[in-house]
């Protein structure tokens, strides 16, 4: 059977209008997770948060739902409402670092406490109408957190198990701890979903090769510095022809610009998120900088559009093949909206 790749959730990128813009022009994804919903929001998640994973909109790339909180109740209430919906399985977010969510013990604020995650796991479960599948990290302080997080995952029936191996104090950035996941994998009883730093083919490969056992792997942020990523892996050879590679990526961003045109009414918070998404999309360019840097300086959505036009009439593309010696960071990590 082939690997089978998902799409990562990335809060603020891939959205609906990502995932069904993508999947007019590009290939290689089964399955997305949705970025999440969080269940603080009582039944204010009805409204927008349920467009984003309404299966008839998500047709073309099948989406499982992310939600993300420590209420049972309310997790179950989303639970019975998503499997109104059709969906077969939820997804529970272990993961996200962000200080503020992890301080009221969500995400990987949970982490440090197993004994509060197979609480909730054992209040949720034998009411769960679908199943259950958890991404987590290797712990919020220290990848040692693990050994007792997998005892714990191992007592309950999940679909499945995807692990980023960082911690939350690392958020997103520097060394995955290989070694750690490699030592866990034999005790983990799911099935596990490999989630990081997979930017092409040579480092699908390396993972592949390095955790035989692995079968699903999760694409992030490399695929907004490459919509092609996926592709290109389960093709094993990597598209050549500039003037496609060029005619995709312009079509693709004309497409995603108007699916969130619908979505967003207002100039400047309409710039600001295309703004944002060129913070990854400039790396389609040689002069990935410069060009942020240009775009993150407009003022208008119409200097905005006239610039992205030109860009992609007369600037030189990245050279694919030499993704592996870029930073998967945005071009700016700390970018502030003026
Ligand atoms: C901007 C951003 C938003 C993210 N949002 C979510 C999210 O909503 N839910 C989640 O489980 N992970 C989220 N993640 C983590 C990714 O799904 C993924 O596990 C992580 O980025 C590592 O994979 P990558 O190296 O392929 O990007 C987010 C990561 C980033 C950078």
């Amino acid at each position: 059977m082939n690997n089978i790749l998902y799409l990562a959730p990335l809060q603020g990128y891939t959205e609906l209008e990502f995932r069904r813009s993508w999947s007019k022009f590009f290939t290689g994804f089964d399955l997305a997770l949705s970025p999440f919903i969080p269940l603080a929001e009582g039944d204010r998640f009805r409204s927008h948060q349920l467009r984003d994973i309404f299966p008839d909109e998500n047709k073309e790339l099948p989406v499982i739902p992310q939600v993300l909180g420590n209420d049972p109740e309310k997790f179950l209430t989303l639970a019975h409402h998503l499997h109104d919906l059709g969906y077969q399985t939820i997804n529970w977010n272990l993961g996200c670092p962000k200080r503020i969510v992890a301080r009221k013990k969500r995400g990987s604020g949970l982490l440090p406490y197993p004994d509060m995650i197979r609480d909730i796991l054992e209040k949720i479960i034998p009411d769960l109408p679908l199943k259950l599948s958890i991404k987590t990290r290797l712990g919020y302080y220290s990848p040692m957190e693990f050994a007792e997080l997998v005892k714990v995952y191992n007592s309950f029936p999940l679909q499945n198990l995807i692990i980023h191996p960082r911690t939350g104090l690392q958020m997103y950035d520097g060394a995955m701890f290989l070694d750690d996941i490699e030592n866990a994998l034999p005790q983990i009883k799911h099935e596990v979903v490999f989630s990081g730093e997979i930017i092409d083919f040579e480092s699908y490969e390396k993972f592949r090769l390095r955790f035989p056992s692995i079968k699903s792997w999760m694409i992030g942020r490399s695929v907004l510095s490459n919509p092609f990523i996926p592709e290109w892996i389960k093709a094993g050879k990597i598209e050549t022809n500039e003037q496609k590679i060029r005619s995709k990526l312009q079509h693709f961003h004309e497409e995603l610009y108007c699916e969130i045109r619908y979505r967003i009414k207002f100039d400047r918070p309409l710039l600001n998120k295309m703004k944002d998404y060129w913070s990854y999309f400039s790396h389609w360019f040689q002069k990935e900088q410069s060009i942020f840097i240009h775009l993150a300086h407009l003022d208008s959505l119409n200097d905005f559009n006239e610039s992205v036009k030109k860009i992609f009439e007369t600037e030189e593309l990245a050279s694919f093949e030499a993704r592996s010696n870029r930073p998967l960071t945005t071009n700016s990590k700390a970018f502030i909206h003026i």
